[in-house]
């Protein structure tokens, strides 16, 4: 195609060109960020400003700091002309035509033949932004439309117009999938396309049905959030975080834009108070609050807004929902009085306009899901909210309240959106035929293997999937993805299977995080009847199944993503290769709860730290970086950072698009499964008791300053005993079954220590360590 993108050029360095630049370099690509030329010594200050606030932003925009330096800054009158170096030119300027028209006239100019541009505009169709320009820019435009905030949100809508240059398209989409690692979504040339097109409706529906039903803002986000698997900040919780602003701003450019009979610029208004709120500075999170605030007059009280006073009180705790109306639509669509009332003025109506869009903003059903699911985190997209309800069901009510019922949603009579058959998943059509749900290549998820076949093995807490190519899957399935003795069991039995039958294993699942670590719960309860000799099994349990993980004759690759902490990063440490999700934090966090890694955690990161060409040599320091990491349970904030800590090697792979996690660590398990041998145990060369009483002084020196509590000061203690080679002859190293020991000594110590017990008890209740 010849389309290869190795240098990106942003215009525009606000909200999104500056965290679109940082997600470019976050991928190891260079990019030049220009926004407008500024009179004074320095003329790019608007840029150079933007970057210097990216590398403070929180949470973090770059993902490491050797991304943060492939940002180059300029401005439009001086640097312009350096287009020619890039191979993608993304413009994400203000939100107005003539400005975007000007700069697209300029770019004309500079920009090489073939170069792909592209905006990122919310609101402003393809067709409108190309006035004016030559065949050739007409050629290479598109429209690519990040989310906020570029990093996180996993969705990108990508736009072509009718001359745009189908490879070329199909290039960026290429590099935005597995370089930016988002989910590409093609959306047809209309106004807001598909996510922010449904999502402002939704919004729109849910602020007006509280104003109207006089519902109050905690109730409101009780019922329209986690019931219906939408982020738990509900609706007006929402508006907070994006702003109250962006509300009047959309509507304004929506009803502007939408046809007159569009079902939205009937529900579009503007609520008086909240016009008030955003005069006077209650924009949301980012202004003096919003429908919530934190009132620090009063000590850090959260106050919530009284919509029909416009006065604030105490948040109050929202009316309480059946437990099976958070779990079933039905039942939450059932409920009698305002609650059940408000539930289906959310849903009812802006399900019908989602199914009044398909083959208007997208092809089908799957492309909305997609983009709400991945655009606004909604957990079900609005078919599978659907079918989660019962199309017949939602037609006979918005029939019987005299709504109009969408065609797509009578083609789904007596059936659903969405269907597995034969093991595969489809989903209904505009045709009326089921079509199945294709991946784009390389992506494999397990939720398809799952659907097509039966576990090889399962208990309470994991399971084993064959996926395909000699390759199995080590799945855990306890809630929080906790790791006990069923888990350990299951890896036994795995590693017995696939000495028979398979060639390689990889530890990975598709829940919210890989794992929160070891179950704590289960820890607790084994420790308030005194059953010492149940923790210890578990400890020995989990260390030997981790290391005969380690040894097993064949490879062992582990994919973490998102939280992998305690034993969630010990078994990551123990594998023989890690294919890291971008966004994955790891850390040995076990200190916190008044502990230490008793799963062989601490000889696995100082065999890694000691391989760190950038530790000077000898015992000491690469012990001292692994007590720094683990006292302080610091958690790496992203795969690359995980590298620059020493949790991964950097022969480790990250892959940036979380949908093809699994298939590049299959891959990169078969690729070692050739000639493979198991690793050598290691000897370690600890530095002793010498290196232990240095650590201690660092330690008391902490306390001193106050920045270690007093039990701190012993937990670090049994972590310095460790990480040392306690007792043992250093000159003859320490092995690592010694080494192992020491672990469990250590641990089994400071289990019987009701101060643990105490750090247990509050992380179970709170989730927060207690500093005792
Ligand atoms: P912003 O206001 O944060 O940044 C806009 C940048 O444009 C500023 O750095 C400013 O210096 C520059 N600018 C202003 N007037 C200009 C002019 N006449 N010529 C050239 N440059 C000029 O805006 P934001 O939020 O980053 O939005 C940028 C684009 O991204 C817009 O098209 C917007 O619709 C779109 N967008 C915004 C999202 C958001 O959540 N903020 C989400 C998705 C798309």
């Amino acid at each position: 195609m010849g389309h290869s993108i190795a240098k990106v050029c942003v215009l525009g360095a606000g909200t999104m060109g500056a965290g679109i630049a940082a997600q470019v370099a976050n991928a190891g690509v260079p990019v030049l960020l220009l926004d407008r030329t500024t009179d004074g010594p320095d003329r790019s200050i608007i840029a150079r400003s933007a970057l210097e606030r990216l590398g403070k932003a929180e949470p973090a925009a770059f993902m490491s700091k050797a991304a943060a330096r492939l940002v180059e800054v300029g401005n439009f009158d001086d640097d312009l002309g350096r287009v020619a170096e890039c191979d993608w030119v993304i413009e994400a300027i203000v939100e107005k035509i003539e400005a975007k028209h000007a700069l697209y006239a300029r770019l004309e100019d500079v920009r090489r033949a073939g170069t792909a541009v592209s905006s990122n505009t919310s609101t402003i169709p393809l067709e409108r932004l190309i006035e004016g320009r030559s065949e050739a820019f007409a050629q290479d435009f598109l429209i690519t439309h990040f989310f906020n905030p570029p990093r996180y949100m996993r969705l990108i809508e990508v736009v072509s117009g009718a001359r745009s240059n189908p490879d070329l398209v199909a290039a960026v989409s290429a590099f935005a999938d597995q370089r930016l690692g988002k989910s590409v979504v093609a959306c047809k040339d209309r106004p807001g396309f598909i996510a922010n097109r449904v999502g402002t409706f939704w919004l729109q529906s849910a602020v007006n049905a509280a104003f109207d039903l006089g519902l109050s803002v905690e109730d409101a986000d009780a019922i329209a959030g986690k019931p219906m698997g939408v982020p738990k900040t509900g609706i007006f919780g929402l508006v907070d975080l994006v702003g109250l602003d962006l509300m009047p701003y959309l509507k304004a450019s929506l009803t502007a834009s939408l046809p007159k009979d569009d079902p939205y610029q009937a529900i579009a208004r503007d609520e008086p108070l909240i016009l008030k709120m955003i005069a006077d500075g209650y924009t949301g999170r980012k202004g003096k609050g919003g429908f919530y605030r934190i009132n620090r007059e009063a000590g850090k009280v959260k106050e919530a807004i009284d919509l029909a006073t416009g006065t604030y009180a105490k948040a109050r705790k929202p009316m309480s929902i059946p437990a099976v109306a958070q779990k079933d639509l039905r039942a939450l669509l059932a409920l009698r009085g305002k609650a059940g009332a408000y539930a289906w003025a959310v849903l009812g109506p802006t399900l019908a306009y989602a199914a009044a869009l398909v083959g208007e903003v997208a092809d089908d059903v799957l492309a909305i899901d997609t983009a709400m699911k991945l655009g606004y985190n909604w957990k079900y997209g609005p078919f599978e909210l659907i079918d989660r309800i019962g199309a017949d069901e939602v037609a006979q009510r918005l029939e019987a309240e005299g709504h109009a019922v969408p065609p797509m949603l009578k083609l789904a009579a007596g059936r659903s959106f969405y269907r597995v058959e034969g093991g595969q998943r489809q989903f209904l059509g505009l045709d009326g035929e089921y079509h199945p749900v294709t991946r784009p290549e390389g992506v494999l998820l397990l939720e398809d293997v799952k659907a097509a076949s039966k576990p090889l093995l399962k208990n309470g807490s994991a399971a084993l999937w064959d996926i395909g190519d000699g390759v199995v899957c080590l799945e855990f399935t306890a809630k929080m993805n906790a790791l006990d003795g069923e888990v350990m069991t299951l890896i036994a039995q795995s590693i017995a299977l696939v000495q028979r039958h398979y060639k390689a294993l990889v530890v990975y699942n598709e829940g919210s995080h890989f794992s929160a670590g070891a179950n704590l719960g289960q820890a607790l309860f084994a420790l308030n009847i005194a059953a010492w000799g149940e923790v210890e099994k578990l400890v020995r349990g989990g260390q030997q199944a981790y290391k005969a993980l380690k040894y097993a004759p064949f490879p062992v690759v582990a994919a973490p993503f998102g939280m992998a902490l305690g034993g969630g990063c010990e078994i990551v440490l123990n594998s023989d290769a890690v294919q890291a999700h971008a966004e994955t934090y790891i850390g040995l966090v076990e200190c916190g709860v008044g502990l230490i890694p008793g799963w062989g955690g601490c000889g696995e990161l100082i065999q890694r730290l000691s391989e760190n060409p950038r530790l000077p040599k000898g015992p000491m320091p690469a012990v001292a970086k692994a007590f720094e990491t683990i006292s302080t349970a610091t958690v790496a904030k992203s795969a690359a950072q995980a590298q620059e800590i020493g949790f991964l090697r950097p022969s480790d792979g990250i892959t940036m698009n979380r949908d093809r996690l699994l298939a590049d660590a299959k891959a990169r398990a078969l690729a070692m499964v050739e000639g493979y041998t198991p690793p050598e145990r290691p000897l370690f060369r600890l530095p002793g008791a010498g290196g232990r009483a240095a650590l201690d002084l660092a330690v008391q020196d902490f306390a001193a300053k106050g920045l270690a509590t007093p039990y701190d000061t012993v937990v670090a203690g049994k972590l310095a005993h460790v990480l040392t080679g306690g007792d043992a002859d250093m000159a003859d190293g320490v092995s690592e079954a010694e080494l192992l020991a020491l672990e469990v000594e250590q641990f089994m110590a400071l289990v019987r220590d009701v101060r643990t017990v105490a750090r247990i008890e509050t992380m179970l209740a709170t989730g927060k360590p207690l500093r005792n």
